[in-house]
């Protein structure tokens, strides 16, 4: 469905994006995962007809970027990172006046309002001011607007970023029911939002992706059942190579005050707990996650 062909971007010195290439399928919720800066929201913004690249192309639906930008634009649903909404119109006139854009059928573009209103949790709402309403909602409308045409493709860029963990977990219930109707494209850091939703994920740091897969196939390469996590006190002195040599250890980093062991088993746990003697604050053990993933890819 969406084709991502060698692009390119830079600004200034810095390469946003580095000959990106990946290819998205008709009915997938991807996962763009990434630390701040990685380009996240430049790829979209491409694919969005919103910048043009260096190099490279994008083909939505076999249209190129570069030559169908208008088609492209009607066939995508956008929800940027900080929407813009226009502060003085009403909820309704807002969603009215950008399916007007859209060159909706006038009969069509009311029931879509009432519809969307309903879906996101907006009706009684629908003659407020958007001035009066707070971060949460505003998600709430601009995801509305970014689906009232009702495009076949859907980007949101960071839709949960900032909202409390009960909105959050509404967003991302919406987001999860618009699941195998659309294809979608869902850039967060939030770890865990992306295990939950996606199918498949790519981890994009600099501008590369670092690597493709679903959340499994990708928890699958760190190669330990279990993860050992300690809270040790002066951490600096620390050397992982005493931990390693180990046989059941598969991997070590330190990221702040903790030590982050990957193990195939859990039979040297004791053991390599007492390397630190009185020195250790906590210990607790897990299961891999995605999070796990992109801390020892994204170094
Ligand atoms: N309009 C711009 N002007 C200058 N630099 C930019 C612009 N947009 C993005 N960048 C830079 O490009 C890099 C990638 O940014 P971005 O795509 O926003 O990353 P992400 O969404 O993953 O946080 C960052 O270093 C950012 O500072
Ligand atoms: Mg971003």
């Amino acid at each position: 469905m969406i084709k991502i062909k060698s692009l390119s971007k830079h600004f200034g010195n810095i390469n946003a994006l580095d000959n990106l290439n990946l290819d998205i399928r008709k009915g997938e919720l991807l996962g763009l995962i990434g630390p701040n800066g990685a380009g996240k929201t430049t790829a979209i913004r491409i694919i969005s007809c919103i910048l043009k690249p260096d190099h490279g192309d994008v083909l939505v639906d076999g249209c190129s970027i570069l030559e169908d930008p208008l088609r492209i634009k009607s066939m995508i649903g956008y929800l940027p990172e900080e929407p813009n909404l226009y502060e003085r119109f009403k909820a309704y006139d807002l969603l009215k006046y950008f399916g007007e854009l859209y060159g909706m059928p006038k009969d069509k573009i009311e029931p879509r309002i009432d519809e969307l209103l309903e879906l996101v949790g907006m009706s009684k709402r629908a003659q407020h001011k958007i001035n009066t309403f707070s971060k949460g909602l505003r998600q709430r409308i601009g995801i509305a607007r970014a689906l009232i045409h009702d495009p076949e493709i859907i980007i949101f860029d960071e839709p949960t970023m900032g909202l409390d963990p009960a909105t959050s977990n509404t967003i991302r219930k919406f987001i999860a029911s618009l699941k195998g109707e659309k294809t979608i494209i869902l850039c967060t850091h939030y770890m865990d939002e992306a295990e939950e939703l996606c199918d498949r994920v790519a981890i994009l740091n600099q501008g590369k992706i670092l690597d493709l897969g679903t959340p499994d196939y990708l928890k699958s390469k760190i190669h330990g059942e279990t993860i050992l996590k300690l809270k040790i006190k002066d951490i600096d002195n620390i050397q992982p190579r005493i931990i390693k040599k180990f046989e059941s250890v598969e991997n070590v980093s330190i990221i702040g005050d903790q030590v982050l062991v990957s193990l195939s088993s859990g039979e040297e746990i004791c053991n390599i707990i007492e390397l630190f003697e009185n020195n250790v604050l906590s210990v607790n053990t897990k299961e891999p996650t995605l999070e796990d993933v992109f801390i020892q890819r994204v170094k």
